[in-house]
């Protein structure tokens, strides 16, 4: 934990592979009066990441991890995540799947959006696979990262409704959104726990 003027601020990697919006929207949390956390890295596995911007505007320490061979891919991991005396992970969009041996050293201290309701639709394709069923409810869930897929203790969820014209593109457009509120809820019920 880093030391703020007497306030203890918890230190967080966020992990991305895409767009980045989960990241920024957590950016814009912890940049108010009152955050106990600091982004104090940012973790891509890919180079051309959109999120990658937000580390630059921002001043966000970020580190692109070449993910060819997964057991050194971690091991930098880890290092950095050593060196920048990180708290807690959270995983906003990041499509690799960690070890088990990560997810032990970071016992209860990574967490994860999913764009369903776990533990429906765990994976990939979650909005066309929602769709498909007929079902009137997707959503979103923020839970901690075990080692089984989508599958650790969820810390809260978002139901939203799916009408007869959404398309797994406009779901996705309207669940994203609900992250946005959710994530940073989220986080600060896990901050009180840690
Ligand atoms: C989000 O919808 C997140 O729930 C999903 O990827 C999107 C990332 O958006 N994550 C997964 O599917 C993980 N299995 P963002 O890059 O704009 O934050």
């Amino acid at each position: 934990m880093q030391k703020l003027i007497g306030i203890k601020k918890i230190n967080i990697a966020v992990f991305i592979s895409g767009n980045g919006s989960n990241f920024k929207n957590l950016i814009f949390y912890s940049l108010k009066k009152n955050s106990k956390y600091r982004i104090k890295l940012l973790i891509s596995n890919k180079r051309n990441a959109m999120g990658l911007q937000y580390a630059k505007k921002y001043k966000i320490k970020k580190k692109i991890i070449n993910y060819n061979n997964k057991k050194i891919a971690e091991k930098n991991i880890l290092s950095e995540l050593k060196k920048n005396q990180i708290d807690l992970i959270c995983l906003a969009g990041f499509m690799k799947i960690l070890s088990g041996n990560l997810i032990k050293r970071f016992k209860g201290k990574i967490i994860n959006v999913h764009p369903s309701l776990l533990p429906k639709y765990k994976g990939l394709n979650t909005h066309q696979r929602a769709i498909d069923n007929n079902e009137i409810y997707s959503g979103c869930t923020v839970h901690y990262v075990s080692t089984k897929l989508d599958s650790g203790k969820i810390i809260l969820q978002k139901k939203v409704k799916i009408f007869k014209n959404d398309t797994a593109k406009k779901l996705a457009k309207k669940i994203l959104k609900q992250e946005h509120f959710l994530y940073p809820k989220a986080l600060n019920k896990v901050l009180i726990n840690l």
